[in-house]
């Protein structure tokens, strides 16, 4: 039986046909009203050169050359108040400014038939008085600072500040800028948002049981911790319609110090609670930086999380080609986000259907301010041949 296979080229004749056995990543699929052309997603990436914290022309380029016609991209975390940023040079979405610096990046994605998603992001308790407006502190569920954090190796990457535990009135707030974010991002051309409930940053402060330590409606029980996640989601919903609206959680992952003693009731709870919203995926992350040939035991402990979503389940976390195919073929998860390896292969659905070999990434270069080395600079297949 012939098949449509993707081809990587751009324009509309970007289908070949052929009779070979197409892998899984490279079949379409239809996300709510997106129609894919593959299953390969670009992850939410932090890059770090957006100075002020206003996106910079440089990542036009960087977008584009990851866009593909029908191809699903994820933003780096994008800040949605003053009081979200963590780290230097990330962008923004809560000035008219940063709105307008987005729209010509995201209409060179649009341009190559690419579909945009905007990684809306607070980072609570993961900052420093430095980037906090009039040097305050940070704010979280808790007033529980983070640990030191330390890169392998021993050197020392970021000492936090001690965080202020949100008042419950004050949570209102907040919710509201997720949803004022997400309207900017619809301004600013995207086609949805992606909420960061993921990695232990503010949203996460909130899920896990041993970083909440609140005793008023948003602490203690599952139902309470999962509140004001749920509120963001509903209230993004409402403003920008929940095929529009996708969340990244990590339930099993432990960095920046988020850890729950009961990871799957956490991940199960939100599940069927995100089904009432119909939002159009749930991006869980496998607790694996490591690519492995034979992930099915990690891949195991978001499957009952799989079964209980309704709609369309995103996996990431150390997929190669091989294991990425043949988590969507046992039907273990709908698309599969990269990482570190898309980074470093602006062309890779093209590198996977041709099963060619891939540039390897360069973690020196991850989050430098350099508008070029380590961002745009990453060979294509016909320049490395
Ligand atoms: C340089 C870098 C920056 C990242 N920035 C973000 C981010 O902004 N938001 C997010 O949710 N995850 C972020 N992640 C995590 C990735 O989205 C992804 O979950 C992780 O890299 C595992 O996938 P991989 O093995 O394919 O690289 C980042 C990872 C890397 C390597």
């Amino acid at each position: 039986m012939e098949k449509k296979v993707y081809n990587g080229e751009e324009g509309e004749d970007h289908f070949k046909y052929h009779s070979t056995t197409l892998i899984p990543l490279l079949t379409p699929y239809k996300l709510g009203i997106f129609q894919l052309s593959h299953r390969i997603v670009l992850a939410p990436l932090t890059r770090q050169r957006s100075y002020g914290n206003v996106p910079q022309p440089h990542a036009t380029l960087y977008y584009s050359q990851r866009s593909t016609r029908g191809g699903l991209l994820i933003s780096e975390g994008t800040v949605i108040s003053e009081t979200g940023k963590g780290c230097p040079c990330t962008p923004g979405i809560w000035t008219r400014e940063q709105v307008e610096a987005w729209k010509p990046i995201v209409n060179a994605v649009h341009d190559k038939g690419g579909i945009f998603f905007c990684q809306i992001w607070h980072s609570g308790r993961v900052s420093t008085y430095d980037y906090q407006p009039n040097g305050e502190a940070p704010i979280s569920s808790t007033d529980k600072p983070l640990k030191l954090q330390l890169r392998a190796g021993g050197i020392e990457l970021n000492a936090y500040s001690p965080p202020r535990r949100l008042k419950a009135k004050e949570i209102p707030e907040v919710v509201n800028d997720f949803k004022v974010a997400a309207m900017n991002a619809i301004e600013a051309g995207f086609d949805g948002v992606e909420i960061h409930g993921a990695h232990g940053y503010l949203i996460d402060q909130f899920l896990k049981d041993r970083v909440n330590d609140r005793t008023d409606e948003y602490g203690g029980s599952l139902e309470n911790r999962c509140k004001f996640a749920l509120q963001i989601v509903e209230a993004v919903c409402s403003a920008i319609g929940p095929h529009r609206v996708g969340i990244k959680l990590s339930p099993f992952d432990t960095y920046n110090d988020a850890v729950d003693s009961n990871p799957l009731e956490l991940g199960l709870y939100m599940a069927e609670a995100l089904n009432q919203n119909g939002i159009s995926y749930i991006h869980m992350v496998v607790p694996r930086w490591e690519a492995t040939e034979d992930p099915s035991d990690d891949d195991d402990v978001l499957l009952p999380i799989r079964k209980a979503f309704k709609g369309c389940f995103m996996v990431g976390g150390g997929y190669n080609r091989k294991t990425g195919s043949k988590v969507v073929e046992e039907n273990r998860a709908d698309l599969v986000a990269y990482g570190r390896s898309f980074l470093a292969n602006p062309d890779l659905p093209k590198r996977f259907e041709l099963n060619a070999s891939l540039n390897e990434y360069n973690r020196e270069t991850f989050y430098t301010d350099d508008p070029v080395v380590g961002y745009t600079d990453y060979p294509f297949l016909e320049e490395t041949a």
